[in-house]
């Protein structure tokens, strides 16, 4: 896992465009090629190959494009296999936001473990396709509900995911985002004290705000804009973690939180306006990759099974204070224009033949927008054995390979 880019840096960009002439790139780290993740503590281990079979099929056999614009749904004949449990071993596992981007792989692998998993979800921002390969399957369950209404089920462990995640998302309805948060999370504690489930809520870095510490540790209590149009989310989430812990102090539900810094991986929404998911759209119809701000702002991006990992050793651990789960690898957002726009022109060829150049463009910085963020994992990595395993090029890679299945698929 060395630092291969031996130096770096020059950000001196006059003209409010990069290109690779005039910008000095650091290759982002390489680390040995992950082919296995999970832990088998709690028994998520699983090879890379068998999770590539449900979100980079080699062949979708689900859908046949017809001629005239038709297309014709064709019912898949065998599950990928799981593991067995018995029913002593096996947990009831309710996930709230589970067709979402993270919320979908969270379930593939608890369905992998053997467990039986339910999914509520209003379908704001995730999608069925996410999640259906499960669909039918004995062990798995799909609810349309959204969750600021209360929802009767009996289960033995909530990870409590529902809510909009990305800035346009969230504050394409502010008020039903902070509901959202809110009224859903004290529906899920409700239902948590009553059937005596372990919860876990899926908090956000971002309940640091524009953080003064740096790295962030869990002990800081944030530099949060309450009336800023991010509030929605940030002080929603704040008051979801202090939910949590009055039901934990006041009715002994037993509650993990987990403090998720930036994730990215296959299923991220094209539309969510999150970095990684925008350069690469950008990239893959030859536009401008667009930073706001002059690109010099800090972020650790995690690749989504590693965040996975995470949060199934959280909920089994014993530990119950909130844990920062994220990437301590820190790069400028122009550095990431770049690793993302070189992979997407090192394997895309158009009509026309390989793609040869993308601009990338300068615009004015967004409200609120923190300047760093970095996650302190030394929690994780005492309290749960965690810390990140994939190199953001290997997981940037297979972000790209899937953007473009759904390009071809024309599902985006
Ligand atoms: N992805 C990240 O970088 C990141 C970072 C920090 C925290 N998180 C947290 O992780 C969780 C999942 O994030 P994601 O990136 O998968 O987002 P996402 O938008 O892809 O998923 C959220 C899911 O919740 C569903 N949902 C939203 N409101 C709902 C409601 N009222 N009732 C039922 N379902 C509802 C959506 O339809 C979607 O399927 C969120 O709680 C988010 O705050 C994510």
């Amino acid at each position: 896992m060395a630092d291969q880019s031996g130096g770096f840096t020059n950000h001196t960009n006059n003209n409010r465009t990069s290109s690779s002439d005039d910008y000095v790139i650091r290759p982002v780290p390489q680390r040995d090629h992950v082919d296995n993740v999970g832990d088998t503590s709690v028994g998520s281990d699983v090879s890379l190959r068998w999770l590539h079979q449900l979100y980079l099929p080699k062949k979708t056999p689900e859908v046949v494009m017809l001629k005239d614009g038709m297309v014709q749904y064709t019912s898949q004949r065998l599950y990928p296999n799981v593991r067995h449990l018995s029913p002593a071993k096996r947990e009831r596992i309710l996930v709230t936001g589970g067709a979402g981007f993270v919320g979908s792989h969270l379930v593939d692998r608890l369905m992998w473990m053997g467990h039986e998993v339910i999914v509520v979800d209003n379908f704001f921002t995730g999608t069925k396709r996410n999640v259906q390969h499960w669909i039918g399957h004995p062990n798995f369950e799909l609810v349309t509900h959204d969750v600021v209404d209360p929802y009767m089920i009996e289960v033995s462990q909530i990870y409590h995911l529902a809510c909009p995640a990305s800035p346009p998302h969230y504050q394409y309805n502010p008020t039903k985002t902070v509901k959202t948060s809110v009224m859903g999370t004290i529906n899920m504690l409700g239902l948590a004290k009553r059937t005596k489930a372990r919860f876990l809520l899926t908090s956000t870095s971002e309940i640091y705000g524009d953080p003064e510490e740096h790295p962030q540790k869990e002990t800081y209590w944030g530099h949060v804009n309450p009336i800023g149009p991010r509030a929605c989310y940030d002080e929603g989430k704040r008051i979801a973690e202090t939910l949590t812990y009055s039901y934990m102090r006041q009715n002994d539900v037993d509650v993990r939180v987990a403090r998720i810094f930036n994730t990215f991986g296959p299923r991220m929404s094209p539309t969510d306006g999150r970095v990684v998911s925008n350069f690469i759209m950008q990239a893959l119809r030859g536009q401008p990759l667009t930073i706001y701000g002059d690109g010099h702002q800090t972020r650790s991006f995690q690749y989504v099974h590693d965040l996975v990992d995470g949060l199934i050793l959280l909920m089994n651990k014993n530990y119950t204070e909130p844990v920062n789960l994220g990437n301590t690898e820190e790069y400028t957002i122009l550095d990431f224009a770049h690793t993302i726009r070189d992979q997407v022109l090192a394997t895309t060829t158009t009509a026309a033949g390989p793609m040869t150049d993308v601009e990338i463009k300068l615009l004015p910085a967004a409200m609120d927008d923190p300047r760093k963020r970095k996650p302190d994992i030394t929690r994780a990595k005492k309290y749960l054995g965690w810390e990140p395993r994939f190199a953001v090029k290997q997981g940037i890679q297979e972000t790209v390979d899937w953007f473009k299945l759904q390009q071809m698929e024309g599902a985006i």
